[in-house]
């Protein structure tokens, strides 16, 4: 197929990572005879430093005209304890997000066996942990009206019944292509947006007989989360429960450098690692590429593309099985590999299959 890429690097690790997800993106579509196009756009604090946007209109157009954008991060501390900062990186993910009308975010949380030892958790609890948090992502605190002076401040957490109800079936209809376990988490017991969830969840329910339904309390999710992971198949929940759930989540893996993510809605879906620009690894060639690698993996299934995805995601597994591993993942006493060095090895392992 012919695969018009949006390219935004952003900003610290950002362009380090993103080099070696386009170097993948290269090499999977040779082999499988797809045209690849990258048009490249500046966003966060590299955008606010160079337009003083940081999602400026010309990197908009790029991403409404591409297939699909791959997104690598944004963030520099210069702007993170600045209070009276006008513009932050950070605005640029969130106009993204709502221009693009992004309102599901699927970050799959998955285990890896040779890492399991790596997790805060016991290996035991950990083992095969395996599920997927559908996050609404254009509605609720994020996006609700807000105000602050010096005495008071607010953020309004407003959902509509549609809003509930398209990311509630996008959170089925993964339940339905794997093990028909939906958990819908909200706080239903002290707030009215819970209740207009858990309403609406309930009158959909019966509508997906072959799915097991629970509902459950987020500080109750987020504790049996790390009691038993593998409890869960695929939750969905509101913005900013999902932001806080998704970091935990990513975390009982081993590490935050290899959880991947999906972003769709109504205009062009965005393929994004879960973690941050990591500023202060910035250039040192130390990050992990591979939370950016397996989004490329993503972005190919997103377009029905199994094989390619597949061919991704065993690349990742070979390299971290030969212990080609970054820094914060390798096993003592390993040679130690670089963002660049990991990235080479799966090209190369995916241009020999
Ligand atoms: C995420 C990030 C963003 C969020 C920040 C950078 C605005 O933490 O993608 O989870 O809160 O959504
Ligand atoms: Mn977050």
């Amino acid at each position: 197929m012919k695969l018009k890429l949006a390219v935004l690097p952003g900003d610290g690790i950002g362009p380090e990572i993103m080099e070696q997800g386009v170097a993948v993106m290269r090499a999977v579509c040779e082999k499988f005879g797809h045209d690849l196009a990258c048009e490249y756009a500046i966003c966060g604090a590299d955008a606010i430093d160079k337009v003083g946007d940081p999602f400026p209109e010309a990197t908009f157009k790029t991403c409404m005209e591409a297939d699909a954008v791959l997104f690598a991060s944004v963030g520099d501390p210069k702007f993170d304890n600045d209070p009276t900062a006008k513009v932050r990186p950070e605005q640029g993910l969130l106009a993204m997000r709502k221009k693009l009308g992004l309102f599901a975010n699927i970050r799959p949380v998955e285990t890896f066996d040779c890492l399991v030892h790596k997790s805060p958790l016991k290996t035991e609890l950990v083992k095969g942990a395996d599920f997927i948090c559908i996050r609404e992502l254009t509605g609720g605190m994020y996006f609700g009206e807000k105000y602050q002076d010096d005495e008071k401040a607010y953020d309004t957490n407003f959902y509509t019944r549609h809003e509930i109800e398209r990311i509630l079936r996008v959170g089925y209809d993964y339940a339905r292509k794997r093990h028909h376990h939906l958990t819908v988490v909200d706080k239903a017991n002290v707030l009215a947006s819970s209740r207009l969830w858990r309403k609406v969840a309930q009158e959909i329910a019966p509508q997906y007989p072959d799915v097991t339904t629970d509902y459950m309390y987020v500080d109750n999710a987020a504790m049996r989360m790390i009691q038993e992971p593998r409890f869960f198949d695929v939750i969905v929940t509101e913005n900013t429960f999902g932001d806080i759930l998704t970091d935990e989540g990513s975390c009982i893996t081993g590490s935050m450098g290899l959880l991947p993510s999906a972003s769709t809605g109504e205009h062009t879906p965005v393929f994004e690692p879960i973690h941050g620009s990591w500023p202060q690894a910035k250039g040192l060639n130390i990050a992990n590429p591979l939370a950016q690698i397996l989004s490329c993996a993503m972005l190919f299934e997103y377009f029905d593309l199994k094989e390619e995805g597949k061919l991704i995601r065993e690349a990742v597994r070979a390299s971290l099985d030969a212990n080609v591993r970054t820094p914060e993942i390798q096993v003592d006493g390993g040679a130690k590999y670089g963002t660049k060095e990991v990235g080479a090895w799966i090209v190369d392992y995916i241009k020999k299959r």
